[in-house]
C-alpha cells in the first residue's frame, strides 16, 4: 500500500493516525460546539432515523433522545417517518442522495427487511434495526442487522403479572372478570409482550376462557384500539369487570377510551400499557381512569443509544452489538414522575 504523503514528506501510518487522533483535541479547543464528547469532522457525518409513525409519543422521545447524540457528538440526524414501503424506500433514497453513511429504523412492515438490507447495500448505508426487528419473507429474523428491541416475554410477563396483583387487591370474582387483549400477532416484539402477559395471567389462575383477543389492525392509531375494544366490549355483555393489555399504551388507551364512552367505570377497568410515553398522560390526570399503570421503556437507550453506536460504527468501525434487549419499569399514579425524570423524560 502506498504511503500516504503529508506536506511533501512520505510518514508512516502511525505518524498520520497519531496526527488524526489529535484533530479532535485541535478543533475541540478551537471551537466550543457540542459538549465533551464533540468529535473532529463529525459534522461530515449523517444519520438518518426512520420510524413507522412520527405521531406516537413513543417515537418522538425516541427521536427526541437520538438528536441528544447527534449533539453531544456533531453529526447530523436525518429524521424521517415512513408509515408505508413506499415512503421507506424514499427515504432511504433521499438519505443516501444527501449523503448519510447509515440510517437506523423501525420498519413500517417488518417483512420488508429483505428489500431494506439490499437497498442499504446498494447505497453503502450502514443498517441498524430498532424496536421491530426486520424479517425475511418467512418471518426469519435478519440476523446480520444490528438490532436494539425490549425484553418483550419478560415485559409481558410483569404486564400480566402487575394485572394478576390488582385483581387480587381489588378482590374482583373471577366469572365476571374478562381481559380485553389488543393483538398485533404480525409483529414478533408486540406478539411477544401480548403472549407474554396473556401466560402470566393464566399461571396467576385467571380463568383461560375469558380471555378475549381482538387484532389491532392500525396499530399506530388510538382510533382503531377503540375500535377494536369495541368488538370485545359488544360481545360480552355480562362482563363486569375487565382488565385490558396489549403491545403498548396506545391499545390499551383505547381500549380504556372504549369502556368510558360505555360508561364502564374507571374502578371496573385494569389497563395496563408498555411504553409509559403515552400512558403518563393518563396517570396525570386528576380524575382516576381505567389506565392503571404502565412499563416504562428506555426512549434514552433506544434513541441516544442506537443513534450513538451508528455514529461510532461509522467514525470508528466498530460494528454496534448485535442484539440488544432492553427492560421496563412498572409505573402507576405513585412512582411515574420520579421514574420518568430518571429515564430523563418530562413527567
Ligand atoms: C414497537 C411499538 C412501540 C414501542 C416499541 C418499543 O415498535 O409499536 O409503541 O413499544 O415497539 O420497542
Amino acid at each position: 500500500m502506498p504511503r500516504p504523503m503529508l506536506s511533501g514528506l512520505t510518514v508512516t501510518r502511525r505518524t498520520v493516525l497519531a496526527s488524526l487522533a489529535a484533530l479532535p483535541l485541535i478543533i475541540a479547543a478551537g471551537c466550543n460546539n457540542g459538549g465533551a464528547g464533540s468529535a473532529a469532522g463529525a459534522s461530515d457525518v449523517k444519520i438518518g432515523f426512520i420510524v413507522k409513525s412520527a405521531t406516537e409519543p413513543w417515537f418522538q422521545s425516541e427521536w427526541q433522545f437520538a438528536d441528544e447524540a447527534a449533539k453531544k457528538y456533531g453529526f447530523t440526524l436525518v429524521k424521517l417517518p415512513a408509515t408505508d414501503a413506499d415512503q421507506l424506500m424514499s427515504a432511504l433514497d433521499n438519505l443516501a442522495a444527501q449523503g448519510a453513511q447509515g440510517v437506523i429504523v423501525c420498519a413500517p412492515d417488518t417483512k420488508l427487511g429483505p428489500s431494506i438490507v439490499a437497498k442499504c447495500e446498494e447505497k453503502n448505508l450502514k443498517l441498524m434495526s430498532v424496536d421491530d426487528r426486520l424479517v425475511d419473507a418467512g418471518g426469519k429474523p435478519l440476523d446480520k442487522v444490528p438490532h436494539l428491541g425490549i425484553s418483550a416475554s419478560e415485559i409481558g410477563k410483569s404486564v400480566g403479572e402487575a394485572i394478576a396483583a390488582e385483581i387480587k387487591t381489588r378482590g374482583w370474582n373471577a366469572a365476571e372478570t374478562g381481559a380485553a387483549v389488543l393483538t398485533v400477532d404480525e409483529i414478533e416484539t408486540c406478539r411477544l409482550r401480548t403472549d407474554g402477559a396473556a401466560g402470566a395471567l393464566e399461571a396467576s389462575g385467571f380463568n383461560k376462557a375469558n380471555i378475549y383477543r381482538t387484532p389491532w389492525k392500525a396499530p399506530n392509531d388510538i382510533n382503531t384500539a377503540v375500535d377494536a375494544a369495541n368488538i370485545v366490549l359488544t360481545q360480552h355483555p355480562n362482563i363486569k369487570h375487565w382488565v385490558a393489555f396489549s403491545s403498548n399504551d396506545d391499545g390499551v388507551l383505547g381500549f380504556v377510551r372504549a369502556s368510558e364512552q360505555r360508561n364502564i367505570a374507571a374502578k371496573d377497568v385494569i389497563g395496563i400499557g408498555i411504553n409509559g410515553t403515552s400512558g403518563k398522560d393518563d396517570l396525570k390526570k386528576a380524575t382516576l381512569t381505567g389506565f392503571h399503570a404502565s412499563i416504562l421503556l428506555s426512549p434514552k437507550t433506544h434513541g441516544f443509544g442506537t443513534a450513538e453506536a451508528m455514529y461510532k460504527w461509522i467514525k470508528e468501525g466498530t460494528a454496534p452489538t448485535a442484539e440488544t434487549y432492553t427492560k421496563g419499569t412498572l409505573i402507576d399514579r405513585k412512582n411515574f414522575v420520579e421514574a420518568l425524570k430518571a429515564e430523563g423524560m418530562t413527567p
